[in-house]
């Protein structure tokens, strides 16, 4: 068993968090841009930082629950390093989306949303990442990267810092 994840806001977040405050309305509005700033401290939304949020924005964990649980940007276990997002919707699908991301499941040897044994990656796929002209589209985690093939994923693989 893991030990409990430390779940305290940067004291750079807490100053976001208070902005945000005069930007919404009401604590469920404030839900989404809250869990990002979460995800970004913390690379993913754990039971205990689901507690954290509810506790800072007044709301049921249930509620942030199924926030997290629909919208598929956050990631409910951790991911590596580097997040491989593949997107294989119609126009990445059509220009070898599928092809690039079983090529990075069988190059990384995981499945798809398993983390590598060392950390480094995990490979996902994604709905359409509203850059269609740019297609086939692999989100590296904030960074999109277009118009990719195999060997330009391969290029682009070798390329991340360690
Ligand atoms: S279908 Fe891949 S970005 Fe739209």
């Amino acid at each position: 068993m893991s030990a409990p994840q430390e779940v305290q806001f940067s004291a750079e977040n807490l100053e976001k968090l208070e902005k945000l405050r005069k930007q919404f309305p009401t604590s469920k509005a404030l839900s989404i841009p809250v869990l990002w700033l979460a995800q970004d401290q913390f690379g993913w939304i754990s039971g205990d930082v689901l507690k954290y949020v509810a506790g800072l924005l007044h709301l049921p964990v249930s509620h942030l629950y199924g926030v997290v649980t629909f919208y598929t940007m956050f990631n409910t276990k951790p991911v590596g390093k580097y997040h491989l997002q593949v997107c294989t919707n119609i126009s990445c699908g059509l220009r070898g989306g599928e092809e690039i991301y079983e090529h990075l499941c069988r190059r990384l040897k995981v499945r798809p949303g398993e983390m590598t044994p060392d950390g480094n990656f995990t490979v996902t796929e994604v709905e359409c990442l509203g850059s269609c002209g740019t297609a086939p589209v692999v989100q590296v985690n904030a960074e999109y990267t277009g118009n990719l093939t195999v060997d330009k994923v391969d290029q682009m693989i070798n390329s991340l810092p360690a």
